[in-house]
């Protein structure tokens, strides 16, 4: 039986040029610079952070939600800065249902390099191999070209179009659902 129980850290999950790791206190800086960036929360529930403190208590944030059971959120490392370049998360995780939903950010600077690509592509390999999930949804705001264009290359569909499904500090905004079964995962990704 698949569980949780992976103590009060995340499994390590690695990619030729990334590493996912637990988040910790040192890495506010870093998590700081990526959610402070207008062009990363563009589509994102929340203003960008406007001080590093933000980012202490978003990490402080996370690990109760890991305590919880409740979210698992990964702090996303480049192997050749060894910096925390955004992070990537599994949430709504049920395994009566063998579902969960994922969400994943990147700082701007290292978009339209695969690298997104690449992360998604290992939580997928968790999701449906270590925790052996039938299916991964993902909610996207439509205008989210790159977003939407990644998770359709890792072999997503469009399943629905909610209006309106969330209001955020400066709009209401449209949500395109999408999902994933594991047989219809692309044996190349
Ligand atoms: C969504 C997000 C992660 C996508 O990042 P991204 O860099 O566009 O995605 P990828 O890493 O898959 O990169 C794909 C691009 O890299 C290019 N690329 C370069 N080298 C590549 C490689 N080795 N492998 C694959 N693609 C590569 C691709 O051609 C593609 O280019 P294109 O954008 O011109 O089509 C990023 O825009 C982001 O963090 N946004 C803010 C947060 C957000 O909205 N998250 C989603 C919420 S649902």
């Amino acid at each position: 039986m698949t569980t949780f129980d992976w103590g009060d850290r995340l499994p390590v999950l690695e990619t030729g040029r990334l590493v996912l790791r637990h988040l910790t206190p040192a890495d506010a800086a870093d998590v700081f610079a990526v959610f402070s960036d207008p062009e990363v929360m563009r589509y994102w529930d929340g203003v960008p952070m406007t001080a590093v403190e933000q980012a202490s208590a978003y990490i402080a944030e996370i690990d109760e939600h890991l305590r919880r059971r409740t979210l698992f959120q990964w702090g996303v490392v480049e192997r050749t800065s060894g910096s925390v370049i955004g992070t990537c998360t599994l949430l709504h995780v049920s395994m009566p249902h063998q579902r969960a939903e994922i969400g994943f950010a990147l700082g701007s600077r290292h978009w339209g390099k695969g690298l997104a690509t690449e992360l998604v592509d290992a939580m997928l390999t968790f999701a449906f191999d270590r925790l052996l999930l039938h299916r991964v949804e993902a909610d996207v705001d439509p205008r989210n070209e790159r977003s939407l264009r990644l998770l359709e290359r890792l072999g997503f569909r469009r399943e629905g179009y909610l209006r309106q499904r969330y209001y955020t500090a400066r709009e209401r905004q449209d949500t395109v659902m999408l999902g994933l079964l594991r047989h219809e995962r692309p044996a190349a990704s």
